[in-house]
């Protein structure tokens, strides 16, 4: 009898990842190999080096789920991959080793969004562990994937086993995840930036800098005038609601100019090579290595960009679900990982009685698991890819 198992790959960025999955319900193995260290002397992905590293650890990482799962080949269902958003070179890797995989096997092969997968990520986690106390699962769900690449809000609406998503807002330029990693980079922080600055932001006061989100006016992004970023081609605009839609260029901006203003560069500068590319700097440098690095007025600095950040993605997705009657929100994504993010998003719920969940730690940043949770029911819908199945760095989900 059938088992149910699904093998999913993914590698749409800087993580080779691969799953075993039961019935998109139960984690046999879940293995994630992390290309951070090629990448931090760059203080960002470059995509061709992603390419290689996705080549050198696809075999071993896909081996490695399925020895954890304690099964082979045979004893799969199916074998599911992402197929976009993402680099187009990275997601090759997965696909050309997916197809190849399922073509050997004689298995059926699933293709998902990654998108998609952040938002099964939390239905995975609810499945495993208990389902929410407070709220109808089959209810329409307001979902934030807030990540490196996307901070995008759909609607998710489950329909007889299957998930119909509606784009709901979206940022015009940076992602929050990207924001994160640039007010990093430049106060001289290692890559990614996001947990850098969660644990440093602990020590500094949220309200010291006052930076302020201008209300994104509705006439700018209909006459086609806002960035032409990466986020502006995975989905349209024009539809949806100027208050939905997130901007991030600016705050960035406006750290840069705080850090040129006090002359916080010289400090940042000794800091990354204090820290990070000095010949004293430590193997692995820990937040109490940074914290000593840091002074008070650079610790504010942080806490407030955090604070700031944070008010502004609560202020929208509320807005959102009150205005679309979602009583349930789901946050996922690199950035979901964050802590103050977590505990504001929680309080914020319990005071407007709006349920909200979470992956684990290790759900909210990329893997496969997601990936595996997001094909059950495309499994059960018997929704297969054509050998054909190709990358779509730019693929979109819901309308
Ligand atoms: O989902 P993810 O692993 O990859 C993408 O699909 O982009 O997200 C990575 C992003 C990075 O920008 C990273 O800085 C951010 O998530 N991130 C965080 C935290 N952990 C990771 N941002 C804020 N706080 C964190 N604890
Ligand atoms: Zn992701």
């Amino acid at each position: 009898m059938s088992r149910g198992l699904i093998l999913a790959i993914e590698s749409s960025c800087d993580e080779t990842a691969a799953a075993v999955v039961e019935r998109g319900s139960h984690t046999l193995s879940s293995v994630v190999a992390s290309q951070i260290a090629t990448h931090a002397r760059y203080g960002g992905v470059v995509p061709e080096l992603a390419s290689r590293e996705h080549l050198r650890a696809i075999v071993p990482v896909v081996r490695a789920a399925l020895a954890q799962a304690s099964v082979t080949l045979a004893d799969l269902d199916a074998i599911a991959v992402t197929s976009g958003p993402g680099l187009a070179g990275a997601l090759l890797v997965g696909i050309t080793y997916a197809k190849a995989l399922a073509f050997a096997a004689a298995l059926p092969l699933i293709a998902v969004n990654h998108l998609e997968g952040h938002i099964h990520a939390v239905l995975l986690n609810e499945r495993e562990t208990a389902p929410p106390a407070s709220s109808d699962p089959d209810e329409p769900a307001l979902a934030l994937v807030v990540s490196g690449g996307h901070t995008h809000l759909y609607l998710a609406r489950p329909t007889s086993g299957a998930w119909h998503y509606s784009l709901v807002g979206r940022t015009l330029d940076d992602a929050a995840g990207e924001a994160y990693d640039k007010v990093a980079k430049l106060l001289g922080l290692g890559y990614p930036g996001g947990p850098w600055i969660d644990a440093l932001a602990l020590h500094g006061n949220p309200r010291a800098v006052p930076f302020a989100f201008s209300q994104i006016k509705t006439k700018l992004h209909l006459a086609g005038k806002a960035p032409r970023t990466k986020a502006a081609k995975t989905a349209p605009i024009a539809d949806l609601d100027p208050h939905f839609l997130f901007s991030f260029s600016g705050i960035k901006t406006a750290v840069l100019r705080y850090v040129e203003l006090h002359n916080l560069r010289p400090e940042a500068e000794s800091r990354r090579e204090t820290l990070f590319t000095g010949p004293e700097a430590p193997a692995k440098p820990t937040v109490e290595d940074a914290l000593a690095t840091c002074d008070p007025q650079t610790l504010d600095l942080i806490a407030s960009f955090q604070h700031a950040v944070i008010g502004d993605l609560m202020k929208k997705t509320f807005a959102a679900a009150e205005a679309l009657g979602a009583k349930r929100i789901l946050i996922t994504g690199g950035v979901a990982a964050n802590r103050e993010l977590r505990s504001r998003f929680i309080a914020e719920g319990i005071a407007r009685s709006v349920f909200i969940s979470f992956p684990t730690l290790a759900l909210s940043t990329d893997n496969a698991a997601m990936i595996a949770a997001a094909a059950w029911p495309r499994f059960l819908a018997r929704e297969f890819a054509g050998p054909d199945l190709s990358a779509n760095p730019s693929l979109a989900l819901g309308r």
